[in-house]
């Protein structure tokens, strides 16, 4: 038996990294009468599910949108709901250990609770050392926000200008050390980026649908997959 045995159908190699936005939890509600707690409820879920399946295909990377730099402009109703969502998510810390998925946080997380820091800061030593995928959680996160805070990061270690390369920034965002995204995903009818990983995602390929979040199963994302494996990616080549 092969020591080196395939750990997916896929046609081609699969990305390597994967961003989500995970888009339509509200919509998803609305159209079965719920509140929109219930629809981040069927979201976090699904998140698990996913990333679940992410792991089991041999996906090195997943990054997922829980929370953006903008979001803090909801209700303060629905604000609590996803922090208790995540608390609830990360008690449960020691499933990424045994999963053998190695989380990390980005973003700007000094204004989260205090409660919800030493979960993520336990939830990342936990499993610092799993070697199944990589899961990044984007928590109050805001591309632009990532990049002024890459910024302050040079001029306060006194980098001089002509020593500053796109290395430089690159090995100062939250995603310092991992590749860029190569697939991004963003179900539920919208065509934008939202804030999202817009250094990171220069050479990406994007892919959108109207499924909403709470129904974007595995089958949905490995049609994805398979559409992301026929592109021609040149990176401004021929
Ligand atoms: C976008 O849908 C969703 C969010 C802003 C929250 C996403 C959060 C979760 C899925 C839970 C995360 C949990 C963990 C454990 C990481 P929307 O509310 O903007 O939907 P709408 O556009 O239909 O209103």
């Amino acid at each position: 038996m092969s020591l080196f045995r395939k750990k997916n159908n896929f046609s081609r190699p699969i990305p390597e990294h994967i961003a989500i936005i995970m888009d339509g939890n509200g919509r998803w509600a609305k159209k079965r009468s719920l509140p929109r707690s219930a629809g981040h409820a069927a979201g976090s879920k699904n998140f698990k599910d996913i990333a679940r399946y992410c792991n089991k295909i041999g996906l090195k990377y997943l990054t997922v949108y829980a929370f953006s730099t903008e979001n803090w402009k909801r209700p303060k109703e629905e604000v609590d709901n996803i922090m208790n969502i995540l608390r609830d998510y990360l008690k449960d810390a020691k499933n990424f250990k045994d999963e053998n998925i190695k989380v990390k946080f980005i973003g700007n997380l000094e204004p989260l609770a205090d409660d919800i820091k030493v979960l993520i800061d336990d939830a990342e030593k936990e499993s610092q050392n799993a070697t199944g995928l990589h899961l990044n959680i984007a928590l109050n996160y805001g591309g632009r926000d990532e990049i002024v805070h890459a910024v302050k990061r040079i001029i306060n270690e006194g980098i001089p200008e002509s020593e500053i390369t796109e290395q430089t920034v690159c090995d100062r965002l939250y995603t310092a050390g991992q590749p860029d995204p190569d697939f991004i995903i963003r179900p539920s009818g919208e065509y934008r980026l939202s804030n999202y990983l817009i250094w990171q995602s220069a050479y990406a390929e994007y892919w959108f649908s109207d499924i909403l979040w709470p129904d974007f199963k595995p089958k949905h994302l490995e049609t994805a997959i398979e559409e992301f494996n026929h592109r021609n990616r040149r990176y401004g080549g021929v």
